[in-house]
C-alpha cells in the first residue's frame, strides 16, 4: 500500500499572527483519523515555532528549499542538518518557481535531492513542462528528462522520496489538469521510475500539484496513480486545507 500524503506549500506568505492562526484553526478542524501524512511546508524562519507547536500532532513539517552542502560559507542558505533541528523530515526540491525565478539547473535539483537524502530526510521533488512544452508534445520528454538527472547519481534513488507531477501552466493559475490527464502522467512517471526499480515504483508516492482546490481534489485523487496532493494558494486557508485532506480515502 502506497503511503498518501497532503502538503501545504505555503510559499513565501504569511507573517507570525497570520501563520499562529493558521495553525491553531488546523489543529481544531483536522479529523482525527487522518488517512494520509499532513505536511506543511512554511517559510523557514518560521520553522523553530511549528517544531514546538506542533511537535504532539499528526502534522508533520517540511522545508521549502535547502543548500546541498552541510555547513561552510554559503550566506543566507540553510543545510539539511539545520533543518532536521527543527523537525523537517521532508525538503521541496525541483519546485518550477525555484527552477524558474532562480535559475536553477537540473544538476543542483539533483545535488539537493540527494543531499537530503543522505541525511536521512524525504526528498518532495516537482517535475512538470511549461504550456508551451505540452503544447509541443513534450511533456513526456521533459519529465524524463527531469527524472533522469536525478537517477544519474543513483538509480534507485527514488525510495524514501516523493514526486510531485505539477505542470506549471497548473500552478497559481486557477486551471488544472484534469483526472485523465493527471492519471496518464503519474501512470508514465511511475513506469519510468519502475524501469530502474518496481519495488521503488511500487511504492513512491507521485502526487499531483497545480491549483488543487476543495472542489477539484476528490475527482483528482480517485484516479489509481494520484497518491495525494501538493496544494499552494488553498493550503493558506484553514477550512479549505482540511476539505482537501479530507478527499484522501
Ligand atoms: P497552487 O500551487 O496550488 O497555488 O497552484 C501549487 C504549488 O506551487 O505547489
Amino acid at each position: 500500500m502506497r503511503k498518501k500524503l497532503i502538503a501545504g506549500n505555503w510559499k513565501m506568505n504569511g507573517r507570525i499572527t497570520f501563520v499562529q492562526q493558521l495553525v491553531q484553526t488546523l489543529l481544531v478542524l483536522l479529523p482525527d483519523d487522518l488517512q494520509s501524512h499532513c505536511l506543511l511546508l512554511p517559510p523557514a524562519i518560521y520553522l523553530p515555532f511549528l517544531s514546538t507547536y506542533l511537535s504532539n500532532s499528526s502534522i508533520t513539517l517540511g522545508a521549502q528549499n535547502v543548500y546541498p552542502q552541510a555547513a561552510g560559507a554559503f550566506t543566507g542558505e540553510l543545510s539539511a542538518p539545520m533543518l532536521q533541528d527543527y523537525s523537517c523530515s521532508y525538503v521541496l526540491v525541483g519546485h518550477s518557481e525555484r527552477r524558474h525565478l532562480f535559475a536553477e539547473s537540473e544538476k543542483f535539483v539533483a545535488d539537493k535531492f540527494h543531499h537530503v537524502k543522505e541525511h536521512d530526510m524525504i526528498p518532495l521533488l516537482c517535475i512538470g513542462e511549461t504550456l508551451k512544452e505540452r503544447e509541443q508534445g513534450l511533456t513526456e520528454e521533459i519529465l524524463t528528462q527531469q527524472i533522469l538527472a536525478i537517477t544519474e547519481k543513483d538509480r534507485h534513488c527514488f525510495k524514501n522520496a516523493v514526486i510531485a507531477y505539477e505542470p506549471v501552466w497548473a500552478i497559481g493559475t486557477g486551471k488544472t489538469a484534469s483526472p485523465d490527464q493527471v492519471q496518464e502522467v503519474h501512470s508514465f512517471i511511475r513506469a519510468l521510475v519502475s524501469s530502474f526499480s518496481s519495488d521503488d515504483a511500487n511504492v513512491l508516492p507521485i502526487i499531483y500539484g497545480g491549483s488543487v482546490n476543495e472542489n477539484n481534489a476528490a475527482a483528482l485523487f480517485s484516479m489509481p496513480d494520484v497518491d495525494g496532493g501538493l496544494v499552494g494558494g488553498a493550503s493558506l486557508n484553514a477550512q479549505q486545507f482540511v476539505d482537501i485532506v479530507k478527499c484522501i480515502n
